[in-house]
């Protein structure tokens, strides 16, 4: 099929970037990701015709053109985010890393130095990808999977426990590759009508082309 048209009349809505959890009003948790790989979903989504909204978690990087994009910090405004705009969504990618944990509590003026150790107490995040994945008429749902260990372990579980068309697994212990990084390679893994466990192998490229090559395995998805 010609590149341009394969997403025509379809919406996708997609996450990138890290979120940003407050401790006090000068500091937060985060993580490495910098929106590349999100941020190049959207641009090719939106070269292959689809209307693309990306909801993206603080990055350096300019809005793709054509894209409608929400800018949020935190996972549950993300998550806000997302629920404003999901119910018209066909395809919904999660390729932010969104922070598992937030405070417990923020506090609202900045913390003092105290004593020579301190303690935060963290609470559970909501779970953006399988909170759409729950829904009435979910749209079809792409996940992505950051582990350092047992990639393909790990990526099978949250394929079946999120309720996932697909899920896009990096190793991440290899920095070259994933967080911040220009170039990726991945593993794509699905489950066939039958209920087979399928995998591909997208070599070593740029978050562009293997952007593309994931949207072309989600259109052999769609209809
Ligand atoms: O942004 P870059 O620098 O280009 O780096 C790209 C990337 C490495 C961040 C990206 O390719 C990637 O792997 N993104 C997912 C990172 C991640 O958080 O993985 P995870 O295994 O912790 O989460 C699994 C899935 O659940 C992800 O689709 C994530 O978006 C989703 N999730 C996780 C936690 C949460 N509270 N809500 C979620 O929706």
């Amino acid at each position: 099929a010609p590149a341009n048209g394969l997403l025509t009349g379809k919406h996708l809505v997609i996450t990138a970037g890290p979120t940003r959890e407050p401790i006090d009003p000068v500091r937060y948790l985060s993580n490495h990701s910098s929106g590349k790989m999100g941020y190049a979903l959207a641009t090719q989504a939106k070269r292959l015709g689809a209307q693309v909204t990306l909801v993206s978690g603080p990055t350096q990087l300019a809005p793709p053109a054509g894209v409608k994009v929400i800018n949020v910090e935190s996972a549950q405004e993300m998550l806000a985010a997302i629920e404003s705009v999901i119910a018209t969504a066909d395809v919904f990618i999660g390729c932010a890393a969104v922070a598992d944990y937030r405070l417990a509590e923020v506090a609202g003026q900045k913390i003092k130095k105290q004593q020579d150790s301190m303690q935060l107490q963290l609470v559970r995040n909501p779970d953006i990808l399988a909170t759409v994945a729950s829904r009435v008429n979910p749209p079809l749902c792409v996940g992505f999977a950051a582990e350092t260990q047992n990639v393909a372990g790990y990526a099978e579980d949250k394929l079946k426990r999120k309720r996932l068309a697909l899920i896009a697994a990096n190793d991440v212990s290899d920095t070259s590759i994933g967080f911040n990084s220009d170039d990726n390679a991945m593993t794509l893994y699905w489950h066939d009508a039958d209920g087979q466990l399928c995998q591909r192998e997208l070599a070593r490229a740029g978050k562009a082309q293997i952007a593309e090559a994931i949207l072309r395995q989600v259109h052999s998805f769609l209809d």
